[in-house]
């Protein structure tokens, strides 16, 4: 008889929630029982708040149990789970679940399906049929194709990811480089943690179709160095493509040549900006370049550079697999495909729900996520890290989209949203982002290096009634300032936090709301 497979997840957040501690009781469990079974140690669903999921393979699919603790095991081993019996912890079927059945998974199709570091598993999940065909296509065609699936970059600034290929591919060269942006410094984000610790493979398959489509031969890795654990399942998967034959001189037997290696990042927010990534890439300090030469003429060492955010990089097997048109056919207006977006912040079932663009932020707070954790009314959603703007509850009807959010001052970022409820001081906020401007400043334009500075001065006055009107109107001089003179976003988008939340929550600030007619 074939021994049941359970799944327990080792990704970080559910090891941060105790997955280890279950799956040791588990097999000590089942030792004491006599029962041999497959612990799979898979990656979380992205379906948070019941981590430490236990799921178990049954003729009715997946029967899902959680959230686990330790002490629950042994009740839960006794009411007979291998069999998928029911248990107050039972979620039903774990595809069922409505969280889940509702996403459209394209990127995060295999997460917390398949064992993390099984090449067997992954292939058995469509995994390499992308680079297989991209082999059979060649480099222009595989570029094309991801031109013609309208796929932006997921990393923050959305630039069109097929034409910074064309860019690369097209520049003369005798080396290029792929880089992947894995510094997610946004707040509430998580997407390319759970990429690298629960399918690393769909990672390293994407950057190789990237070096083959823009004939580069090695690429790196810049992993946020608060993600060891990703760090270390990205080695071990690098060295099993590498044995495999899917990395090095001669890959799939094509006489092609890719490499790829893991770099830690040097842990600033500002190492997340491209050239910044790259300086620290090349062992210096993380100082922004000036632009133009652009990173895709003059890069990494100088040379020709794809830097990529590992969301962007992960999307294009799927894109190579079943097609740039397949792709592009969802989402809405200029947003194509899907984005994973991570629901974070005060919120009930926060996690990660892989959608098409497209879906109304209110959708997203209220229906998928439940609303607030506190149970008490939502306040303003950030959406796209500490330099997105704030959304109060009145432009929820907003879809989630490059544009519809840019038309409100708003970014979609990496796809972050961190929800706060009414005993949120939003004034606090606005002083927040000009105070973590001012500590992860590179330090290499005055505007953002004195400029945040001069931001928490005059915040503070304001919150102490000190001058009240004199000093917003230095701020919001400041801030046009910042937004204007900044030579990078770090500084430049400091100011959308700050004038949203002065703008939609001015009592906060002690000044009197705007009458409804004047407001936005
Ligand atoms: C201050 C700052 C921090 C950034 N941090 C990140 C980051 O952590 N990850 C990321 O992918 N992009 C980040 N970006 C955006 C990158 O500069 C760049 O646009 C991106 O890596 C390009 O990849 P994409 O086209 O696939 O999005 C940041 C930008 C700024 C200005
Ligand atoms: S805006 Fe800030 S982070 Fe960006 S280059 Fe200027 S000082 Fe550096």
């Amino acid at each position: 008889m074939k021994s049941p497979r359970i799944f327990v997840p080792n990704d970080a957040t559910a090891v941060a929630c105790g997955a280890d501690r279950v799956a040791r009781k588990l097999e000590a469990g089942l030792l004491a029982r006599g029962i041999t079974a497959d612990i799979t140690r898979n990656g979380s669903r992205g379906l948070f708040w019941l981590e430490p999921l236990i799921e178990v393979e049954t003729e009715r699919g997946r029967i899902g149990y959680g959230p686990v603790k330790p002490s629950d095991v042994e009740d839960l081993l006794h009411a007979g789970i291998l069999h998928g019996s029911d248990h107050p912890l039972c979620v039903g079927v774990v595809d069922e679940i409505p969280y889940l059945k509702k996403q459209t998974r394209l990127t995060f199709a295999r997460i917390g399906i398949i064992d993390p570091l099984s090449l067997t598993d992954y292939k058995a999940h469509g995994g390499y049929r992308g680079l297989e065909r991209a082999i059979t296509l060649g480099p222009a065609a595989t570029v094309e194709e991801v031109v013609e699936s309208g796929l932006r970059g997921r990393g923050g600034a959305g630039f069109p990811t097929g034409i910074k290929w064309r860019t690369v591919a097209a520049a003369p060269a005798d080396q290029r480089y792929i880089v992947c942006n894995a510094d997610e410094g946004d707040s509430g984000t998580f997407a390319d943690r759970l990429i690298m610790e629960a399918d690393p493979f769909c990672l390293i398959e994407g950057m190789t179709i990237a070096g083959l489509a823009v004939g580069a031969t090695r690429g790196y890795v810049y992993c946020r160095s608060e993600y060891p654990l990703a760090f270390v399942v990205m080695e071990k998967a690098i060295e099993k493509a590498r044995m495999a034959g899917l990395l090095g001189d001669n890959i799939l037997g094509s006489g092609l040549a890719f490499d790829m290696e893991m770099r830690m990042g040097a842990g600033a927010y500002v190492c997340g900006e491209e050239t910044s990534l790259l300086e620290s890439l090349e062992g210096k300090r993380g100082l922004v370049r000036a632009k133009p030469p652009l990173p895709a003429h003059k890069g990494l060492f100088q040379k020709p550079t794809v830097i990529n955010n590992l969301v962007s990089l992960a999307t294009v097997p799927v894109i190579l697999d079943k097609g740039g048109k397949y792709y592009r056919d969802f989402g809405m207006g200029r947003s194509r495909g899907t984005m994973p977006i991570q629901i974070a912040g005060n919120i009930k079932f926060g996690g990660l729900f892989e959608t098409a663009f497209g879906i109304p932020l209110g959708e997203l707070v209220y229906d998928i996520g439940g609303g607030t954790a506190s149970g008490r009314p939502v306040k303003a959603v950030q959406a796209g890290g500490p330099l997105g703007a704030y959304l109060p509850t009145h432009q929820f009807d907003t879809p989630f989209d490059y544009e519809a959010f840019s038309a409100k001052d708003a970014l979609i970022g990496h796809g972050g949203l961190v929800v706060f409820d009414d005993t949120a001081d939003l004034a606090d906020m606005a002083r927040f982002a000009m105070e973590f401007c001012a500590h992860e400043s590179c330090g290499k334009c005055t505007p953002c290096r004195i400029g945040s500075i001069r931001g928490v001065e005059t915040l503070d006055k304001v919150m102490a009634g000190e001058q009240r009107e004199q000093n917003l109107a230095l701020l919001t001089d400041l801030c046009h300032t910042m937004k204007l003179g900044s030579l990078c976003a770090l500084g430049g988008f400091t100011p959308y936090p700050v004038i949203s939340a002065l703008n939609h929550f001015p009592e906060d600030f002690g000044v009197a709301p705007k009458l409804p007619a004047a407001a936005e």
